[in-house]
């Protein structure tokens, strides 16, 4: 007999019943859920809806269940639909019809919705602290590396040179802001939607400010029809992942690239790379490409949950249950790249030589060239002519900028004077980027000084 099964003739179609259920994903929420039922329950008992007794045989019945679950003795069934139908019903079936009253004064609608808040609160939390981890570790590397200077690339061609701890630091700020997204999403999460009933609250004279603060909530629904339709939080926490997996999908890349025979810029540590079936020479970076791959899942978790709430009537629609599959695979798959990354800057090897050698002969001080006759009067456009007639000449004749004489210099300009010759190395470019921000070493020591004081205040 189903909890529900009183206006039904006939049973469910085991076919629906299957389709109907989600038990076999929501049963993750069985804490969450415990907890919400017992607070509930202690509320009913304070306002005088079931008395001291009832209460305490609820309490003791579904303290008990939490111990069989937790010690894996629950058996799960689709017959029972869902983690809520399974507890209740396992709660009668251990403490007799009293265990009937639980569900007083609510509704799975708004039982379903509480659960989720304090599981995407909870979840959140350890995002928060997933993201600390690998900023840590992205702030050690750059700290290890402060001196190393590679090839800056727009449009992945050679632009300027920049300091690689400047690039690692970059990657700091990025989950900086994802950190603040879900924060945002939390602040919304910690919000009770219990007490809205099915959706239009209820007849019992319930304390839902006393519930909100047994599972320490911060505010409360101020609308029943809200509370069971909101979803938002769930939509900021894909989106957040969404974005922080984007993040980790571009560090991915050049994860990839940079281990390439090509750049060799990087070596992946053997505990994080893989081998080849058939090749033996091979070390594939599979941890990163998996990384950039299941950024795109999650987008598309994003997307379907969108799609999902877009078209639907307020209050509850069993449309939501779908919600669940994406948000507990989007928490699966971001903490384990998040945790899987954290190692996998940690023992990333840098190949400062091979960095260096990209530059040489790259043009990539050129822009400096073009900046030194800005500040002797020349506008910036002629400049840049000037500059790109001596790269072309430089083409022709097979020689690199820092080939260049003073002579070179002077027949392109009569501005150059001997000093110019110090503004074509590499070290020269990155050690004049002196603008807040920038890449010179004392700009990214800077930074590096007000991320570690950032991070060391949490
Ligand atoms: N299993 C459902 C869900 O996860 C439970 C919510 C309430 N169900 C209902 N038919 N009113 O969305």
């Amino acid at each position: 007999m189903k909890l529900w099964g009183g206006r039904f003739r006939k049973h469910t179609a085991a076919e629906v019943e299957e389709f109907n259920s989600s038990i076999q994903y929501d049963h993750r929420l069985w804490e969450e859920d415990i907890a919400g039922s017992l607070a509930h329950v202690k509320m009913l008992a304070s306002v005088g809806v079931l008395s001291a007794a009832e209460a305490d045989a609820i309490c003791q019945g579904l303290k008990e269940i939490h111990g069989e679950i937790e010690r894996g003795e629950f058996a799960f069934s689709p017959e029972f639909e869902d983690i809520h139908m399974h507890i209740e019903h396992r709660l009668i079936e251990k403490i007799g019809p009293v265990g009937g009253k639980v569900h007083t004064a609510r509704s799975r609608n708004d039982q379903v919705a509480l659960d989720t808040h304090l599981y995407v609160r909870k979840q959140v939390d350890e995002i928060l602290n997933l993201i600390t981890t690998l900023q840590q570790e992205l702030v050690k590397k750059a700290e290890a590396n402060l001196d190393v200077v590679m090839p800056g690339y727009t449009h992945l061609q050679h632009a300027q040179p920049v300091l690689l701890a400047h690039h690692f630091l970059a990657y700091v700020h990025m989950l900086e802001r994802d950190r603040e997204r879900f924060l945002g999403c939390r602040e919304r999460a910690d919000m009770m939607p219990l007490g809205a009933g099915a959706l239009a609250g209820t007849s019992f004279p319930i304390d839902r400010q006393q519930v909100a603060n047994e599972l320490g909530f911060a505010a409360i629904y101020a609308n029943s029809l809200d509370a069971v339709s909101d979803r938002d939080y769930i939509l900021e926490f894909l989106s957040s992942a969404a974005i922080c997996l984007m993040h980790l999908s571009r560090l991915a890349e050049e994860l990839i690239l940079w281990s390439s025979q090509e750049f060799g810029f990087v070596e992946l540590d053997d505990a994080y790379s893989t081998g080849s079936s058939i090749m033996p020479q091979k070390k594939n970076p599979d941890v990163p490409e998996l990384v950039r791959g299941k950024a795109g899942r999650v987008a598309g978790h994003l997307m379907a949950l969108l799609m999902t709430m877009k078209g639907l009537p307020l209050a509850y629609n069993k449309d939501m249950q779908e919600d669940k599959e994406a948000l507990f695979d989007t928490v699966d798959t971001l903490t384990a790249c998040l945790s899987i990354f954290a190692g996998l800057i940690a023992t990333l090897k840098v190949n400062r030589d091979r960095m260096r050698q990209a530059i040489r002969g790259d043009f990539s001080t050129a822009t400096d060239l073009a900046d030194y006759l800005a500040k002797r009067g020349l506008p910036f456009r002629e400049a840049h002519a000037v500059i790109g007639r001596l790269v072309q000449l430089c083409l022709d004749q097979d020689k690199i900028l820092e080939d260049l004489t003073l002579e070179d210099l002077q027949q392109a300009s009569p501005l150059f004077e001997s000093d110019a010759l110090k503004v074509l190395t590499p070290e020269a470019v990155v050690a004049a980027r002196i603008s807040y921000g920038g890449t010179a070493p004392e700009q990214v020591k800077l930074q590096l000084e007000q991320v570690q004081a950032m991070l060391k205040s949490r």
